[in-house]
């Protein structure tokens, strides 16, 4: 079949990567992919939030099957424009609509959603302009730190977490009354700060049925020893030590199934990834966010634990049959380090010539931030390469990984020397 990838970082390489590996996948499509993409399919110019480019090329060229990578286009509605055209709503797309995505692209929606459905979380309100005397009040009851999220898709920046009630009150009042983050922050949510250790568990669901594919740990920080500002994701196992079967247990009971019982009761449809970002706190999981898509450097770990076809997977999302399709997971650890540009995450240059993929040994190297220029690879974006090895245990995937990371050059070429190693 012919399946249609949007999106260009390292999780849209990891799913090529592994859709190009099934016999049912006979062409492959990303849109508009990267330096690396090319390798495992055909990268086609459209950017993601160009629906009807995108609906244009599926009808011209026959595509079944689109797996959405990013949020964005899903936020803003990319499975509903296909639902809405006659022509296009044949084609299964494999995302949720504006509605699910609502539980990323809104922060109230999600806590609210949680709220209903009796899922463990952080105690929290959400405010307005309009409220905020009554914010900067319940501010102070939380006690320290404080949490302030904008309610809206704020590129991930949108969280600040406030060590004294000055900068709670400061910074909650630059959000509603100076749009600190434009319109995203026009609603606030004052969350109550979680202790603990965080996780990223995925589930795919068809709306009925639910799989939960391997867990992963992301290292947000630009720093080692998690220091510094954060980023997008600098390196991730899979699986997570401390997911044990007991707190796995309490996920699923808990977190996985009251979320795909609360989309069904509450009519939300929902085909597509459910990224739940967890904390475990003393053993017990509280959730800090969904994301309605697979994480980035998450799937990277991911998506080579897997070892059933992954079109059977995505066509059990399809199909609504995903209680039919089997899902093998590989015991073996998979460890993913961050390339980054030099300056990430404040500023950095792009067009920087790469060198030294091909003297990488033990690992894939799923490029996230490239391009091709003059047939040469080149940096374009703060997060370039992803280097992801799956070995027998954790601590030789680290080091693996690592070293192949080392082995790669650019102007400023920088990456995290510790990623997962607190887990050993
Ligand atoms: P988000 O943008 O929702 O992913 O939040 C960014 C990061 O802020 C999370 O990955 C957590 O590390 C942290 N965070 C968010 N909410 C909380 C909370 N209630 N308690 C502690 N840390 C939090
Ligand atoms: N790695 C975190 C994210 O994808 O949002």
């Amino acid at each position: 079949m012919n399946i249609l990838i949007i999106g260009s970082g390292g999780r849209e390489s990891a799913f090529a990567w592994k859709l190009s590996q099934s016999p049912k996948c006979s062409n492959l499509f990303i849109a508009p992919g990267n330096a690396g993409t090319g390798q495992y399919g055909t990268n086609v110019d459209i950017k993601v939030n160009d629906f009807k480019a995108i609906g244009d090329f599926a009808l011209n060229n026959a595509i079944e099957l689109v797996l959405v990578g990013p949020e964005e286009p899903l936020v803003k509605g990319i499975h509903d424009y296909f639902l809405a055209d006659e022509k296009l709503k044949g084609i299964p797309v494999i995302g949720p609509q504006a509605e699910g995505a609502q539980l990323e692209g809104s922060k109230d929606f999600s806590k609210q959603f949680m709220f209903r459905n009796g899922i463990p979380t952080a105690a929290s309100k959400t405010f307005t302009i309009d409220t905020l005397q009554e914010g900067l009040a319940y501010a102070t009851t939380l006690g320290l730190p404080v949490v302030l999220k904008a309610d809206g898709l704020a590129a991930g920046k949108g969280v600040l977490i406030c060590t004294t009630n000055e900068e709670a009150q400061t910074e909650l009042t630059l959000m509603l009354k100076d749009a600190k983050f434009g319109a995203a922050s026009s609603s606030v949510v004052v969350e109550q700060f979680l202790q603990g250790i965080e996780l990223s568990v995925f589930v795919m669901t068809d709306g009925k049925n639910y799989k939960i594919l391997p867990e992963a740990k992301d290292y947000k920080r630009i720093g080692e020893g998690d220091t510094g500002l954060n980023t997008g994701g600098m390196g991730s196992v899979s699986p997570v030590p401390f997911a044990d079967a007991e707190f796995m247990r309490k996920v699923e009971e808990r977190v996985v199934i009251p979320t795909v019982e609360g989309l069904k009761k509450e009519n939300i449809p929902y085909k597509g990834f459910i990224f739940i970002g967890l904390m475990n706190c003393n053993g017990e999981p509280q959730v800090i966010e969904y994301n309605c898509r697979m994480g980035d450097p998450e799937t990277e770990s991911v998506m080579p634990r897997i070892e059933s076809d992954f079109v059977d997977l995505l066509l059990g999302v399809a199909n609504e049959n995903l209680d039919t399709v089997e899902l093998k997971i590989s015991n073996k650890t998979a460890a993913t380090v961050m390339c980054v540009a030099g300056g990430y995450p404040g500023d950095y240059v792009n067009g920087k010539a790469i060198s030294g993929i091909d003297n990488v040994r033990d690992s894939i190297v799923f490029h996230a931030g490239t391009m091709l220029e003059n047939d040469e690879v080149k940096t374009a974006g703060g997060r370039v390469l992803a280097v992801t090895t799956i070995q027998d245990n954790l601590f030789e995937a680290l080091q693996h990984a690592t070293t192949d990371a080392a082995r790669i050059y650019y102007d400023g070429v920088y990456f995290r020397k510790d990623i997962g190693f607190d887990l050993i």
